[in-house]
Protein backbone atom coordinates (compact mmCIF):
# COMPACT_ATOMS: atom_id res chain seq x y z
CA UNK A 1 0.00 0.00 0.00
CA UNK A 2 1.20 3.42 -1.16
CA UNK A 3 1.01 6.70 1.47
CA UNK A 4 -1.21 7.73 -2.30
CA UNK A 5 -3.35 4.88 -1.17
CA UNK A 6 -3.69 5.91 2.51
CA UNK A 7 -4.79 9.39 2.13
CA UNK A 8 -7.36 7.63 -0.53
CA UNK A 9 -8.56 5.90 2.59
CA UNK A 10 -8.27 8.72 4.79
CA UNK A 11 -10.21 11.06 2.22
CA UNK A 12 -13.47 8.60 2.36
CA UNK A 13 -12.84 8.21 6.09
CA UNK A 14 -13.26 12.03 6.46
CA UNK A 15 -17.27 12.11 5.38
CA UNK A 16 -18.12 8.20 6.49
CA UNK A 17 -16.57 6.29 3.50
CA UNK A 18 -15.71 2.35 5.20
CA UNK A 19 -15.02 1.10 2.17
CA UNK A 20 -12.10 1.43 -0.27
CA UNK A 21 -13.44 -0.77 -3.60
CA UNK A 22 -16.52 -1.08 -5.60
CA UNK A 23 -17.04 -3.75 -7.99
CA UNK A 24 -19.13 -2.77 -10.86
CA UNK A 25 -21.73 -4.51 -12.90
CA UNK A 26 -21.99 -2.77 -15.80
CA UNK A 27 -24.03 -2.21 -18.99
CA UNK A 28 -26.89 -0.66 -17.63
CA UNK A 29 -28.41 2.92 -18.01
CA UNK A 30 -28.24 5.41 -15.32
CA UNK A 31 -31.89 6.56 -14.60
CA UNK A 32 -33.12 8.69 -12.33
CA UNK A 33 -32.17 12.11 -10.24
CA UNK A 34 -29.31 13.81 -8.52
CA UNK A 35 -28.96 16.53 -6.41
CA UNK A 36 -25.97 18.95 -6.74
CA UNK A 37 -24.99 21.14 -3.60
CA UNK A 38 -22.59 24.14 -3.23
CA UNK A 39 -19.19 24.41 -5.75
CA UNK A 40 -16.38 22.49 -3.99
CA UNK A 41 -14.30 25.18 -5.81
CA UNK A 42 -16.04 28.31 -3.93
CA UNK A 43 -17.23 26.27 -0.54
CA UNK A 44 -13.83 25.76 0.59
CA UNK A 45 -12.72 29.42 -0.20
CA UNK A 46 -15.78 30.87 1.20
CA UNK A 47 -14.70 28.92 4.04
CA UNK A 48 -11.30 30.61 4.00
CA UNK A 49 -12.89 34.19 3.28
CA UNK A 50 -14.87 34.00 7.00
CA UNK A 51 -11.49 34.00 8.48
CA UNK A 52 -10.78 37.79 7.32
CA UNK A 53 -14.05 38.63 9.66
CA UNK A 54 -14.67 39.75 12.90
CA UNK A 55 -17.86 38.18 13.26
CA UNK A 56 -19.67 34.77 12.23
CA UNK A 57 -20.06 33.96 8.78
CA UNK A 58 -23.02 30.90 8.04
CA UNK A 59 -22.35 29.28 4.93
CA UNK A 60 -25.12 27.22 3.23
CA UNK A 61 -25.14 24.15 0.64
CA UNK A 62 -22.37 23.06 2.23
CA UNK A 63 -21.61 19.14 0.36
CA UNK A 64 -20.37 16.49 2.62
CA UNK A 65 -16.86 16.17 0.71
CA UNK A 66 -13.55 15.70 2.13
CA UNK A 67 -11.78 18.86 0.96
CA UNK A 68 -14.24 20.35 3.32
CA UNK A 69 -13.27 18.24 6.41
CA UNK A 70 -10.14 19.46 5.38
CA UNK A 71 -10.66 22.97 5.77
CA UNK A 72 -12.69 22.62 8.33
CA UNK A 73 -10.06 21.00 10.36
CA UNK A 74 -7.46 23.59 9.46
CA UNK A 75 -9.91 26.37 10.31
CA UNK A 76 -10.46 24.23 13.67
CA UNK A 77 -6.98 24.39 14.29
CA UNK A 78 -6.33 28.28 13.98
CA UNK A 79 -9.20 28.96 16.45
CA UNK A 80 -12.26 28.99 14.34
CA UNK A 81 -14.92 27.51 15.93
CA UNK A 82 -16.92 25.50 13.03
CA UNK A 83 -20.36 24.32 14.32
CA UNK A 84 -23.01 22.98 11.81
CA UNK A 85 -26.03 24.69 12.17
CA UNK A 86 -28.31 23.12 9.82
CA UNK A 87 -28.19 20.83 7.62
CA UNK A 88 -25.75 21.76 5.02
CA UNK A 89 -25.20 24.63 6.72
CA UNK A 90 -22.15 26.14 8.21
CA UNK A 91 -21.29 28.95 11.03
CA UNK A 92 -17.87 29.94 11.48
CA UNK A 93 -17.06 32.31 14.00
CA UNK A 94 -13.64 33.17 13.59
CA UNK A 95 -13.27 35.66 16.65
CA UNK A 96 -10.65 33.90 18.54
CA UNK A 97 -7.79 32.51 15.98
CA UNK A 98 -4.68 31.75 16.95
CA UNK A 99 -1.50 30.23 15.26
CA UNK A 100 -1.72 26.90 14.68
CA UNK A 101 1.29 24.26 15.80
CA UNK A 102 2.85 22.82 12.27
CA UNK A 103 2.20 19.24 13.11
CA UNK A 104 -1.67 19.89 13.11
CA UNK A 105 -1.80 22.09 10.12
CA UNK A 106 0.13 19.34 8.48
CA UNK A 107 -2.13 16.78 10.05
CA UNK A 108 -4.86 18.56 8.47
CA UNK A 109 -3.72 19.84 5.16
CA UNK A 110 -2.26 16.36 4.39
CA UNK A 111 -3.97 16.15 0.82
CA UNK A 112 -5.52 19.43 -0.14
CA UNK A 113 -4.39 22.84 -1.98
CA UNK A 114 -6.21 24.72 -0.03
CA UNK A 115 -3.74 25.49 2.87
CA UNK A 116 -2.10 28.32 0.47
CA UNK A 117 -4.70 30.48 0.71
CA UNK A 118 -4.71 30.67 4.33
CA UNK A 119 -1.73 33.09 3.92
CA UNK A 120 -3.41 36.72 3.40
CA UNK A 121 -5.87 36.18 5.62
CA UNK A 122 -3.50 34.38 8.35
CA UNK A 123 -1.30 37.44 7.64
CA UNK A 124 -3.69 39.73 8.41
CA UNK A 125 -4.80 38.13 12.00
CA UNK A 126 -1.78 36.63 12.71
CA UNK A 127 1.16 38.61 11.23
CA UNK A 128 2.53 35.07 10.22
CA UNK A 129 1.61 31.67 8.25
CA UNK A 130 2.65 28.49 7.65
CA UNK A 131 1.78 26.55 4.65
CA UNK A 132 3.21 22.74 4.71
CA UNK A 133 3.90 21.06 1.61
CA UNK A 134 0.74 20.92 -0.58
CA UNK A 135 -1.11 18.12 -2.13
CA UNK A 136 -4.51 18.18 -4.25
CA UNK A 137 -4.71 15.91 -7.40
CA UNK A 138 -1.91 14.72 -9.22
CA UNK A 139 -2.12 16.39 -12.05
CA UNK A 140 1.01 17.80 -13.06
CA UNK A 141 3.49 20.19 -10.66
CA UNK A 142 1.12 22.48 -9.95
CA UNK A 143 3.38 24.82 -8.49
CA UNK A 144 2.76 27.93 -6.56
CA UNK A 145 4.54 30.45 -7.47
CA UNK A 146 1.91 32.87 -8.82
CA UNK A 147 0.91 32.66 -5.43
CA UNK A 148 4.50 33.75 -3.56
CA UNK A 149 5.49 36.54 -6.09
CA UNK A 150 1.65 37.59 -5.35
CA UNK A 151 2.46 37.14 -1.20
CA UNK A 152 5.82 39.23 -1.62
CA UNK A 153 4.80 42.18 -3.50
CA UNK A 154 1.80 42.59 -0.40
CA UNK A 155 5.11 43.21 1.39
CA UNK A 156 5.09 39.28 2.91
CA UNK A 157 7.99 37.77 3.69
CA UNK A 158 8.58 34.49 2.67
CA UNK A 159 11.18 31.77 4.03
CA UNK A 160 11.47 28.70 2.67
CA UNK A 161 12.24 25.84 5.30
CA UNK A 162 12.17 21.75 5.32
CA UNK A 163 8.50 21.21 5.87
CA UNK A 164 7.02 24.03 4.13
CA UNK A 165 7.08 28.05 3.85
CA UNK A 166 6.71 30.36 7.03
CA UNK A 167 5.69 33.88 5.81
CA UNK A 168 5.35 36.85 7.99
CA UNK A 169 3.83 40.22 7.38
CA UNK A 170 6.48 42.95 9.29
CA UNK A 171 4.20 45.32 9.16
CA UNK A 172 0.40 45.88 7.43
CA UNK A 173 0.23 44.37 3.81
CA UNK A 174 -0.09 46.94 1.41
CA UNK A 175 -1.70 47.32 -2.03
CA UNK A 176 0.11 46.04 -4.76
CA UNK A 177 0.39 46.29 -8.57
CA UNK A 178 0.06 42.29 -9.73
CA UNK A 179 0.22 40.79 -13.25
CA UNK A 180 -0.49 36.95 -13.06
CA UNK A 181 1.55 34.91 -16.14
CA UNK A 182 -1.61 32.75 -16.49
CA UNK A 183 -5.43 33.56 -15.09
CA UNK A 184 -4.77 31.24 -12.16
CA UNK A 185 -7.74 30.03 -10.21
CA UNK A 186 -6.09 29.63 -6.84
CA UNK A 187 -4.08 32.94 -7.49
CA UNK A 188 -6.78 35.23 -8.26
CA UNK A 189 -8.27 33.89 -4.88
CA UNK A 190 -4.98 34.63 -3.15
CA UNK A 191 -5.20 37.89 -4.66
CA UNK A 192 -8.48 39.07 -3.50
CA UNK A 193 -8.17 37.14 0.30
CA UNK A 194 -5.03 39.23 0.81
CA UNK A 195 -5.97 42.81 -0.72
CA UNK A 196 -9.46 43.33 0.61
CA UNK A 197 -7.49 44.23 3.96
CA UNK A 198 -4.44 45.19 2.27
CA UNK A 199 -3.38 49.27 2.51
CA UNK A 200 -4.19 50.77 -0.30
CA UNK A 201 -5.60 49.66 -3.93
CA UNK A 202 -4.57 46.40 -5.55
CA UNK A 203 -4.59 45.90 -9.19
CA UNK A 204 -5.00 42.47 -10.36
CA UNK A 205 -4.30 41.89 -14.19
CA UNK A 206 -5.14 38.79 -16.15
CA UNK A 207 -7.36 38.04 -13.21
CA UNK A 208 -9.35 34.40 -13.44
CA UNK A 209 -12.86 35.14 -13.68
CA UNK A 210 -14.84 31.73 -13.06
CA UNK A 211 -18.30 31.80 -11.49
CA UNK A 212 -16.74 30.58 -7.84
CA UNK A 213 -14.73 34.01 -8.35
CA UNK A 214 -17.38 35.56 -8.81
CA UNK A 215 -18.68 34.00 -6.00
CA UNK A 216 -16.33 34.11 -3.40
CA UNK A 217 -16.22 38.34 -4.57
CA UNK A 218 -19.70 38.80 -3.83
CA UNK A 219 -19.04 37.38 -0.34
CA UNK A 220 -16.28 39.39 0.62
CA UNK A 221 -18.37 42.52 -0.86
CA UNK A 222 -20.88 41.27 1.40
CA UNK A 223 -17.96 41.10 4.60
CA UNK A 224 -17.21 44.78 3.67
CA UNK A 225 -14.88 45.13 0.91
CA UNK A 226 -14.96 47.12 -2.40
CA UNK A 227 -13.82 45.39 -5.36
CA UNK A 228 -14.37 46.49 -9.10
CA UNK A 229 -14.42 44.00 -12.11
CA UNK A 230 -13.30 45.70 -14.87
CA UNK A 231 -12.65 44.59 -18.56
CA UNK A 232 -10.16 42.64 -19.67
CA UNK A 233 -9.73 40.26 -16.46
CA UNK A 234 -8.64 43.56 -14.28
CA UNK A 235 -9.37 43.68 -11.04
CA UNK A 236 -9.44 46.64 -8.41
CA UNK A 237 -9.29 46.08 -4.44
CA UNK A 238 -9.73 48.71 -2.19
CA UNK A 239 -8.64 47.54 1.16
CA UNK A 240 -10.23 48.26 4.15
CA UNK A 241 -9.29 48.19 7.76
CA UNK A 242 -11.76 45.28 8.68
CA UNK A 243 -13.91 43.13 8.10
CA UNK A 244 -17.37 41.22 9.19
CA UNK A 245 -19.01 37.85 9.08
CA UNK A 246 -20.97 36.80 5.66
CA UNK A 247 -24.45 34.42 4.88
CA UNK A 248 -24.13 33.34 2.16
CA UNK A 249 -25.82 30.26 0.27
CA UNK A 250 -22.89 28.84 -2.46
CA UNK A 251 -23.05 28.53 -6.10
CA UNK A 252 -23.75 24.82 -7.54
CA UNK A 253 -20.75 22.84 -8.15
CA UNK A 254 -20.78 22.86 -12.27
CA UNK A 255 -17.98 20.39 -12.18
CA UNK A 256 -19.82 17.38 -10.50
CA UNK A 257 -23.21 18.77 -12.28
CA UNK A 258 -21.27 18.17 -15.97
CA UNK A 259 -20.37 14.80 -14.17
CA UNK A 260 -23.39 13.27 -13.70
CA UNK A 261 -24.40 14.77 -17.47
CA UNK A 262 -21.40 12.80 -19.08
CA UNK A 263 -22.83 9.81 -16.95
CA UNK A 264 -26.04 10.16 -18.73
CA UNK A 265 -24.33 10.24 -22.08
CA UNK A 266 -21.92 7.34 -21.51
CA UNK A 267 -24.27 4.98 -20.15
CA UNK A 268 -27.11 6.06 -22.61
CA UNK A 269 -29.22 7.01 -19.29
CA UNK A 270 -31.27 10.27 -18.14
CA UNK A 271 -30.38 11.76 -15.47
CA UNK A 272 -31.88 14.90 -13.90
CA UNK A 273 -29.35 17.05 -11.80
CA UNK A 274 -31.25 18.78 -9.47
CA UNK A 275 -29.74 21.94 -8.85
CA UNK A 276 -27.80 22.50 -11.73
CA UNK A 277 -28.27 25.88 -13.65
CA UNK A 278 -27.56 27.00 -17.18
CA UNK A 279 -25.33 30.14 -17.16
CA UNK A 280 -22.31 28.67 -15.35
CA UNK A 281 -23.10 25.22 -17.82
CA UNK A 282 -23.28 27.53 -21.09
CA UNK A 283 -20.40 26.28 -22.72
CA UNK A 284 -20.67 22.68 -21.19
CA UNK A 285 -24.26 22.35 -22.60
CA UNK A 286 -22.83 23.28 -26.07
CA UNK A 287 -19.95 20.74 -26.33
CA UNK A 288 -22.65 17.95 -25.02
CA UNK A 289 -25.13 19.07 -27.44
CA UNK A 290 -22.50 18.84 -30.64
CA UNK A 291 -21.79 15.52 -29.45
CA UNK A 292 -25.34 14.19 -29.67
CA UNK A 293 -26.76 14.42 -26.03
CA UNK A 294 -29.90 16.00 -25.36
CA UNK A 295 -30.50 18.46 -22.38
CA UNK A 296 -33.73 20.48 -21.13
CA UNK A 297 -33.59 23.10 -18.81
CA UNK A 298 -35.84 22.90 -16.06
CA UNK A 299 -36.37 25.62 -12.70
CA UNK A 300 -35.07 23.28 -10.10
CA UNK A 301 -32.19 22.00 -12.86
CA UNK A 302 -31.10 20.28 -15.64
CA UNK A 303 -32.20 17.08 -17.36
CA UNK A 304 -29.33 15.46 -19.49
CA UNK A 305 -29.95 12.25 -21.62
CA UNK A 306 -29.11 10.19 -24.22
CA UNK A 307 -31.64 10.10 -26.71
CA UNK A 308 -30.26 7.15 -28.46
CA UNK A 309 -28.72 6.58 -32.07
CA UNK A 310 -25.35 7.25 -32.25
CA UNK A 311 -23.38 10.12 -30.75
CA UNK A 312 -20.79 12.44 -32.92
CA UNK A 313 -16.87 13.52 -32.43
CA UNK A 314 -15.95 16.75 -31.40
CA UNK A 315 -12.83 18.53 -31.64
CA UNK A 316 -12.35 20.82 -27.90
CA UNK A 317 -9.63 22.71 -26.16
CA UNK A 318 -10.06 23.26 -22.22
CA UNK A 319 -9.44 26.98 -21.18
CA UNK A 320 -10.21 29.55 -18.49
CA UNK A 321 -13.73 30.60 -18.11
CA UNK A 322 -15.73 31.03 -19.92
CA UNK A 323 -13.80 28.59 -22.16
CA UNK A 324 -14.41 24.60 -21.81
CA UNK A 325 -12.73 23.97 -18.17
CA UNK A 326 -10.55 21.21 -17.70
CA UNK A 327 -12.20 19.30 -15.01
CA UNK A 328 -14.68 18.54 -17.35
CA UNK A 329 -12.85 17.19 -20.23
CA UNK A 330 -11.86 13.52 -18.55
CA UNK A 331 -16.05 12.61 -18.16
CA UNK A 332 -16.26 13.77 -21.34
CA UNK A 333 -13.41 11.88 -22.89
CA UNK A 334 -15.12 8.75 -21.40
CA UNK A 335 -18.12 9.71 -23.80
CA UNK A 336 -16.25 10.36 -27.15
CA UNK A 337 -14.93 6.65 -27.26
CA UNK A 338 -18.52 5.59 -28.08
CA UNK A 339 -18.62 8.70 -30.30
CA UNK A 340 -18.50 7.62 -34.31
CA UNK A 341 -15.12 9.00 -35.88
CA UNK A 342 -12.19 10.61 -34.28
CA UNK A 343 -12.46 13.51 -31.60
CA UNK A 344 -9.70 15.18 -30.22
CA UNK A 345 -9.12 17.18 -27.12
CA UNK A 346 -6.40 19.52 -26.27
CA UNK A 347 -5.48 19.85 -22.05
CA UNK A 348 -4.07 23.63 -21.96
CA UNK A 349 -4.66 24.20 -18.40
CA UNK A 350 -2.26 21.48 -16.82
CA UNK A 351 0.55 19.68 -18.33
CA UNK A 352 -0.51 16.17 -16.92
CA UNK A 353 -4.14 15.16 -16.99
CA UNK A 354 -4.34 12.41 -19.39
CA UNK A 355 -2.95 10.10 -17.31
CA UNK A 356 -6.78 8.33 -16.65
CA UNK A 357 -6.88 7.71 -20.35
CA UNK A 358 -4.66 4.46 -19.30
CA UNK A 359 -6.68 2.41 -17.80
CA UNK A 360 -9.53 3.56 -20.51
CA UNK A 361 -7.27 1.96 -22.96
CA UNK A 362 -7.20 -0.95 -21.17
CA UNK A 363 -10.89 -1.27 -21.23
CA UNK A 364 -10.47 -1.43 -24.79
CA UNK A 365 -11.12 2.32 -25.68
CA UNK A 366 -8.51 3.92 -28.52
CA UNK A 367 -6.87 6.54 -27.30
CA UNK A 368 -3.54 8.39 -27.77
CA UNK A 369 -1.72 10.95 -25.87
CA UNK A 370 0.49 13.56 -27.91
CA UNK A 371 2.39 14.99 -24.64
CA UNK A 372 3.28 17.78 -26.39
CA UNK A 373 0.33 18.86 -28.09
CA UNK A 374 -0.97 19.14 -32.04
CA UNK A 375 1.24 21.78 -33.46
CA UNK A 376 -1.10 21.72 -37.12
CA UNK A 377 -4.28 22.32 -36.36
CA UNK A 378 -5.58 25.64 -36.70
CA UNK A 379 -6.10 26.85 -33.02
CA UNK A 380 -8.74 29.68 -31.02
CA UNK A 381 -6.54 29.93 -28.35
CA UNK A 382 -2.25 29.99 -28.83
CA UNK A 383 -1.05 26.82 -27.77
CA UNK A 384 0.56 26.49 -24.24
CA UNK A 385 3.94 25.04 -23.84
CA UNK A 386 2.55 22.50 -21.57
CA UNK A 387 -0.17 21.51 -23.25
CA UNK A 388 -1.29 17.62 -24.38
CA UNK A 389 -3.52 16.80 -26.70
CA UNK A 390 -5.68 12.95 -26.83
CA UNK A 391 -7.05 11.92 -29.97
CA UNK A 392 -9.83 9.54 -29.10
CA UNK A 393 -10.82 7.21 -31.97
CA UNK A 394 -14.39 5.57 -31.71
CA UNK A 395 -16.76 3.76 -31.28
CA UNK A 396 -15.14 1.13 -29.19
CA UNK A 397 -16.81 -1.15 -26.71
CA UNK A 398 -15.57 -0.66 -23.42
CA UNK A 399 -15.02 -4.27 -21.45
CA UNK A 400 -14.42 -4.40 -17.62
CA UNK A 401 -11.35 -4.32 -15.58
CA UNK A 402 -9.74 -3.59 -12.59
CA UNK A 403 -8.31 0.17 -11.94
CA UNK A 404 -6.95 2.31 -8.97
CA UNK A 405 -8.02 5.58 -9.23
CA UNK A 406 -5.22 8.31 -9.54
CA UNK A 407 -7.01 11.55 -8.30
CA UNK A 408 -10.67 13.21 -8.52
CA UNK A 409 -11.72 13.58 -11.95
CA UNK A 410 -9.94 11.13 -13.43
CA UNK A 411 -11.82 8.79 -11.07
CA UNK A 412 -15.10 9.62 -11.39
CA UNK A 413 -14.19 9.07 -15.05
CA UNK A 414 -13.34 5.39 -14.32
CA UNK A 415 -16.62 5.28 -12.54
CA UNK A 416 -18.69 6.23 -15.67
CA UNK A 417 -16.69 3.73 -17.96
CA UNK A 418 -16.71 0.75 -15.71
CA UNK A 419 -20.96 1.69 -15.46
CA UNK A 420 -20.78 1.84 -18.99
CA UNK A 421 -18.61 -1.25 -19.79
CA UNK A 422 -20.01 -4.89 -20.37
CA UNK A 423 -18.62 -7.15 -17.64
CA UNK A 424 -17.48 -6.53 -14.41
CA UNK A 425 -15.03 -3.63 -13.31
CA UNK A 426 -13.17 -3.53 -10.11
CA UNK A 427 -12.86 0.28 -8.78
CA UNK A 428 -10.55 0.94 -6.11
CA UNK A 429 -9.10 3.99 -4.01
CA UNK A 430 -12.59 5.72 -4.13
CA UNK A 431 -12.09 7.30 -1.13
CA UNK A 432 -10.70 9.99 -3.64
CA UNK A 433 -13.89 10.71 -5.43
CA UNK A 434 -14.98 11.78 -1.67
CA UNK A 435 -13.12 14.70 -2.41
CA UNK A 436 -15.05 16.42 -4.45
CA UNK A 437 -18.79 14.13 -5.33
CA UNK A 438 -20.81 14.18 -2.25
CA UNK A 439 -22.51 10.86 -1.44
CA UNK A 440 -21.51 9.40 -4.72
CA UNK A 441 -22.30 5.84 -4.01
CA UNK A 442 -25.88 6.38 -2.46
CA UNK A 443 -25.95 8.79 -5.97
CA UNK A 444 -24.74 5.98 -8.00
CA UNK A 445 -27.57 3.21 -6.17
CA UNK A 446 -30.68 5.78 -6.63
CA UNK A 447 -29.62 6.09 -9.94
CA UNK A 448 -29.27 2.41 -10.68
CA UNK A 449 -26.34 1.35 -10.99
CA UNK A 450 -25.14 -2.04 -10.06
CA UNK A 451 -22.55 -2.81 -7.39
CA UNK A 452 -21.21 -4.00 -4.47
CA UNK A 453 -18.82 -2.69 -1.91
CA UNK A 454 -15.54 -4.04 -0.92
CA UNK A 455 -12.84 -3.38 1.48
C1 LIG B 1 -8.62 25.39 -9.54
C2 LIG B 1 -9.68 24.34 -9.28
C3 LIG B 1 -9.51 23.16 -10.23
C4 LIG B 1 -9.47 23.65 -11.68
C5 LIG B 1 -8.45 24.78 -11.85
C6 LIG B 1 -8.51 25.40 -13.24
C7 LIG B 1 -10.06 24.57 -6.92
C8 LIG B 1 -9.95 23.98 -5.57
N1 LIG B 1 -9.54 23.87 -7.93
O1 LIG B 1 -7.33 24.82 -9.24
O2 LIG B 1 -10.64 22.31 -10.06
O3 LIG B 1 -9.13 22.58 -12.52
O4 LIG B 1 -8.69 25.82 -10.91
O5 LIG B 1 -9.79 25.89 -13.50
O6 LIG B 1 -10.66 25.61 -7.10
N2 LIG B 1 -0.03 27.68 -11.96
C9 LIG B 1 1.31 28.04 -11.87
N3 LIG B 1 1.74 28.65 -10.72
C10 LIG B 1 0.90 28.95 -9.69
C11 LIG B 1 -0.47 28.58 -9.79
C12 LIG B 1 -0.91 27.94 -10.95
O7 LIG B 1 2.09 27.79 -12.79
O8 LIG B 1 1.33 29.51 -8.67
C13 LIG B 1 -0.51 26.97 -13.17
C14 LIG B 1 -0.95 25.54 -12.85
O9 LIG B 1 0.15 24.66 -12.82
C15 LIG B 1 -1.88 25.27 -13.99
C16 LIG B 1 -2.56 26.62 -14.23
O10 LIG B 1 -1.69 27.60 -13.63
O11 LIG B 1 -1.17 24.91 -15.14
C17 LIG B 1 -3.92 26.76 -13.65
O12 LIG B 1 -3.94 26.51 -12.27
P1 LIG B 1 -4.97 27.22 -11.28
O13 LIG B 1 -5.99 27.97 -12.09
O14 LIG B 1 -4.21 27.97 -10.26
O15 LIG B 1 -5.67 25.97 -10.60
P2 LIG B 1 -6.06 25.75 -9.09
O16 LIG B 1 -6.50 27.05 -8.48
O17 LIG B 1 -5.03 24.96 -8.40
Amino acid sequence: MTSHDDDARAQGAKVGLSVDTLIIHGGKPLHGRVDVRGAKNLVTKAMVAALLGDSLSVLRDVPNISDVAVVRGLLEAHGVHVTDSAEGELTLDPTNVTSAHFAEIDAHAGSSRIPILFCGPLLHQLGEAFIPDLGGCRIGDRPIDFHLDALRAFGAVVTKQPQGIHLTAPERLKGAHIELPFPSVGATEQVLLTAVRAEGVTELKNAAIEPEIMDLIAILQKMGAIIWIEPNRTIFIEGVESLHGFEHRSLFDRNEAASWACAALVTQGDIFVVGAKQQELLTFLNVFRKVGGEFEVHEDGIRFRHPGGQLNPVVVETDVHPGFMTDWQQPLVVALTQAEGTSIVHETVYENRFGFTESLNKMGAKIEIHQDGIASITRRVPRRKLEQAAVIEGPTPLHGTDIRVPDLRGGFSHLIAALAASGTSTISNVGIIARGYEHFIDKLRDLGADFELAD
